[in-house]
């Protein structure tokens, strides 16, 4: 096969948004999609049959191949619901974009527990949930592509996300392993951090900004994350506005100390620690 063409990809969260751009594009390049969505609001609350299905609609409409599925990916029973509808209609499994995604923005001092399950269920416990049901089969037939939705709030950290910014992050640790793990079954595994105005992000940027931010323009990037020709892993872009590169790990030349210092010979070294002149891209050093 070639690019995506009669590959299997499950997207969730895909009834809005940006994953919605990917399945139509994905769907447009020949790819047969799984259009998950619970189709609840920005917050998690609620849920819905009519997105998923309007985009199967629009996909079917155009000529392509999709299915709907409406579980949500936050349980364990739903990740395989949402795998298993993919075997059903096509047969196999090919790839996972997890997509699904809620937002709980408060500053941590007012951030509840629920505020924080709820944020991680769906972003880092739905990444587990959906890519665990579906590994198996990638493994057995020796092919496969993750690609996971991070945040440049999960690299960078952002006020009142400590929740989202914690799941986001943790899904990068995620695909650093599963880029390990999956390499030698040719499963690789790769995350974006998108940018794009979306309903999540109607109302955190002016709307000059969100103009130049068409979801459209994240879509053939998270493509390319999907075709057979791929040979990238571990890695993290950031995509917005017709913009992408990438974001990774650096270690700084630190020092070696020879005996066990002190807490002031600690501090007197600390520039040397901390300083970033010279750095070069971090591996990991019991790798
Ligand atoms: N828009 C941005 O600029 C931006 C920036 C960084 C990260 N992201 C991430 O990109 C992803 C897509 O976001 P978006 O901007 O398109 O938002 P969106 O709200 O338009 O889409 C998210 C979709 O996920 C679905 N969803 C929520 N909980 C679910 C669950 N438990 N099971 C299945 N589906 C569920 C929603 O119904 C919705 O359709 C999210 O993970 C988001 O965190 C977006």
């Amino acid at each position: 096969m070639a690019g995506v063409q009669d590959r299997v990809i499950v997207i969730t969260g895909a009834g809005n948004g940006l994953g919605r751009e990917y399945a139509l594009a994905l769907a447009a390049a020949g790819a047969k999609v799984v259009v998950n969505d619970l189709g609840g609001s920005r917050d998690g609350t609620g849920a819905g049959s009519a997105a998923a299905d309007a985009v199967v609609a629009d996909i079917t409409g155009a000529g392509g191949t999709a299915v709907a599925n409406y579980d949500s990916v936050a349980t364990a029973a739903g990740g395989a619901a949402i795998v298993q509808t993919a075997l059903d209609a096509f047969g196999r499994v090919d790839g996972v974009i997890a997509n699904a995604g809620i937002l709980r923005d408060r500053a941590f001092h007012k951030m509840t527990a629920e505020d924080w399950d709820a944020v991680l269920q769906v972003h880092l416990y739905g990444a587990f949930h959906t890519i665990h049901a579906a590994w198996p089969h990638l493994r057995e037939q020796q092919h496969g592509r993750i690609v996971v939705a991070t945040s440049t709030s999960g690299i960078f950290g952002n006020f009142g996300q400590a929740n989202y910014g914690a799941a986001k992050g943790g899904m990068i640790g995620l695909i650093n392993t599963l880029a390990i793990e999956g390499r030698k079954a040719n499963i690789l595994a790769n995350a974006v951090a998108p940018m794009a105005a979306t309903r999540m992000t109607e109302d955190v940027a002016p709307p000059e900004v969100l103009a130049a931010l068409d979801p459209k323009h994240v879509a053939p990037v998270v493509g390319h994350l999907c075709t057979d020709e791929l040979t990238e892993s571990g890695s993290v872009f950031v995509v917005g506005g017709g913009r992408v590169y990438r974001v990774a790990q650096f270690q700084s030349k630190g020092v070696t100390f020879s005996d066990v210092p002190t807490i002031d010979e600690v501090g007197r070294r600390w520039n040397e620690i901390s300083d970033l002149d010279g750095a070069e891209v971090g591996v990991n050093p019991v790798g």
